[in-house]
């Protein structure tokens, strides 16, 4: 049914692995559009009462959005690539069934943006978190500049975005990006027993929840100018410099 995740039912728990662990889970395009698909199929049925997200393997939840995959691209493709990512982003956000990321490792880029659209946080003791897009003469496209703000607070945001600093998980925790850290072996059953533990609350009353959260959010248009941002970067050669030193496995030039 998917090429690039999988998605099994155990029980009311639902458990989307991220399945790229050669490339440490890089998002690209459709492995993104698989898991909206999921998220939407799963909000219809309403047969589970919580997804957890997780990357395959024990070194990377994801590692960011696939560079090889748009390193060529023109503004116009990356504006469609911001575009069609934060459509699925926001479907996680608005999940009426609560989403956990269960980040096992790597959370950089897309992969952090991606932790930072589910509802709740559990970190394994490996786990590293950044947004290192500058890097690569980008800002982040699908949210970050956005939802980190939101999570850690403009300053914490601030550092961590122009600095593309990286974060363990006893920082990120310490920060308010993730809700707990635990051993890499206990990290599934952590949020497995924490989805039972909502079996006992109102459905409805966990969806109203969400809703009147993200409703506190949903004015902001740094969303649509991040998206802007992002695509007309693509033009620049700082992209083009930045892509390429990453593939070339060296330091960009800028
Ligand atoms: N996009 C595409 N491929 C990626 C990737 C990404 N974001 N992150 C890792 N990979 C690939 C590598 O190219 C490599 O592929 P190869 O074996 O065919 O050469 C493979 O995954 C393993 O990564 P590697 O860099 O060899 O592992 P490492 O342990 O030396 O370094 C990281 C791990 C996470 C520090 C490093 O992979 C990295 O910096 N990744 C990019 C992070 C980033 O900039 N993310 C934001 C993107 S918007």
């Amino acid at each position: 049914m998917y090429s690039h995740i999988i998605s099994e039912k155990q029980g009311i728990v639902q458990l989307i692995t991220i399945d790229r662990e050669h490339k440490l889970n890089a998002l690209n395009i459709e492995l993104i559009q698989e898991i909206g698909r999921e998220i939407d199929r799963l909000n219809k049925e309403q047969s589970v009462r919580g997804i957890i997200i997780t990357g395959k393997g024990n070194k990377a939840f994801a590692a960011g959005a696939d560079i090889a995959e748009f390193s060529n691209f023109s503004a116009e493709e990356a504006k469609e690539m911001s575009t069609n990512g934060g459509i699925v982003f926001n479907k996680i956000e608005q999940s009426s069934i609560p989403v956990i990321a269960a980040v096992n490792g790597f959370a950089l880029g897309g992969g952090c943006e991606l932790s930072m659209a589910c509802h709740v946080r559990v970190a394994s003791e490996n786990a590293k978190f950044g947004q290192p897009e500058v890097n690569l003469g980008l800002p982040p496209g699908y949210g970050g500049t956005q939802r980190l703000s939101q999570i850690i607070g403009k300053g914490r945001a601030l550092d961590m975005l122009i600095s593309a600093k990286t974060i363990d998980a006893t920082t990120a925790l310490s920060y308010g990006l993730v809700s707990q850290v635990v051993t890499i072996e206990e990290l599934m059953n952590t949020c497995i027993q924490y989805v039972h533990n909502l079996a006992h609350k109102s459905p409805i009353a966990i969806e109203t929840v969400i809703k009147c959260v993200n409703t506190m959010y949903s004015e902001n248009k740094g969303f649509d100018y991040e998206i802007n941002q992002f695509s007309e970067c693509f033009e620049l050669p700082d992209f083009k410099e930045g892509t390429q030193a990453f593939i070339e496995k060296r330091k960009p030039n800028f």
